[in-house]
């Protein structure tokens, strides 16, 4: 019995575009992700989709995420309820974007400021499990009139988380300082609208300069490490020790669909060998870590959950080992727990997973 892994980044509206070629970030949103983020929008597919997503993070243990949605606000509301009824323990944001995507997925600001008022009050602090988390997609996509609505947001709802994407390709820093001349950094443009705080997680953070990284400590921001996601577009390697060297808070996100899997198992293992690659390390505590409490930290629900105290909520992932022989033999020859939890992550599959509750109730079948 493991306590249930956080998800701190992961797009809904991408379930089904893992694995998308040959392009880099910019080239991939627009080539593969935005029309399918169009598509999703349409009719009851978020509907009939959403349980399914709730279904597979369960399988791979995680009982908490933070969710990415689309720019629009029936997907967002589907999402909520597919997350009410499943059981899961989420925090879900509607993607606000009013620049650089297909029309149909933008929104301007009058319009996305009522949708969002609306899902916080029908959502925010619901079952004690559900949250809402306002999203600005990324500045490039964001004019300085939305970014200002989600910064006075953020101001009169302190409750509200925040997550974004920050610092995650060359080619994004270059747009950001095409886009925004006057921000003397990638950083400032949500800084000076209120947007960096102890409530909010920026997914990615690897080319954040000195300054920025200063600037995230001082303000008690989070940082949601997406390995899978930055192997397969080949955005870089993340800089663990420079944020721990400062005590900021590194939690680990799948950022599917530009993630490789659902499963959290499998995203630490990635970060593993990201690390080892960089001539770095991370232990199997750290690991741990990641994916439990500092997840928690980072979503702001360290007093409900991330490990098993006393007054916590339970959440849960039970692991079968008679479910994979080789791997049952493997953990025969671990010496602690941590080493079981280590080896695990390189052989995780979703069978592995036999039961999975969230605040003591069984989610899965
Ligand atoms: N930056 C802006 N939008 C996205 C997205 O959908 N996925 C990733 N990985 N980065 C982004
Ligand atoms: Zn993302």
């Amino acid at each position: 019995m493991l306590p249930g892994f956080v998800d701190t980044h992961i797009h809904f509206p991408q379930m089904f575009r893992v694995g998308c070629y040959g392009e880099s970030l910019l080239g991939w949103l627009e080539k593969y992700i935005f029309p399918e983020e169009e598509r999703m929008s349409q009719g009851n597919l978020a509907a009939k989709y959403s349980p399914l997503f709730f279904r597979e993070l369960f399988k791979g243990g995680t009982t908490t995420s933070m969710i990415v949605s689309n720019s629009d606000l029936k997907t967002t509301h589907f999402l909520f309820e597919a997350a009410k009824a499943t059981g899961a323990r989420a925090i879900i944001g509607k993607a606000s974007m009013d620049r650089m995507g297909p029309k149909s997925i933008l929104r301007g600001t009058a319009q996305d400021q009522e949708e969002t008022y609306q899902l916080i009050e029908k959502w925010h602090g619901e079952a004690e499990r559900l949250y809402y988390a306002i999203t600005p997609r990324f500045s490039p996509a964001c004019s300085l009139k939305t970014l200002k609505m989600l910064g006075q947001l953020s101001q009169e709802y302190p409750t509200l988380r925040v997550q974004t994407h920050f610092a995650e390709t060359l080619e994004e820093l270059k747009l950001v300082r095409e886009s925004f001349p006057n921000f003397k950094d990638y950083l400032a443009t949500y800084e000076e609208h209120g947007l960096i705080h102890s409530r909010t997680v920026l997914a990615h953070a690897i080319f954040a300069t000195s300054h920025e990284l200063k600037r995230i400590k001082t303000r008690g921001a989070h940082i949601s490490h997406c390995p899978t996601s930055n192997m397969f577009l080949g955005s870089g390697l993340y800089p663990l020790e420079k944020f721990s060297q400062q005590k900021t808070v590194t939690s680990i996100g799948t950022d599917v669909g530009a993630g490789t899997s659902f499963s959290i198992w499998s995203s630490l293992a990635a970060a593993y060998q990201v690390q080892r690659l960089r001539g770095g390390d991370i232990t199997p505590g750290q690991l741990f870590h990641m994916a439990t409490l500092s997840g928690a930290q980072a979503l702001g629900l360290e007093d409900h959950i991330g490990n098993f105290n006393a007054g916590k909520f339970a959440d849960v992932q039970v692991l079968d080992w008679s479910k994979s022989p080789i791997l049952r033999k493997n953990i025969e020859h671990s010496q602690n727990p941590l080493e079981r939890f280590f080896a695990t992550l390189f052989q995780f599959e979703r069978g592995l997973i036999s039961d999975v509750f969230i605040q003591g109730k069984k989610v899965t079948d």
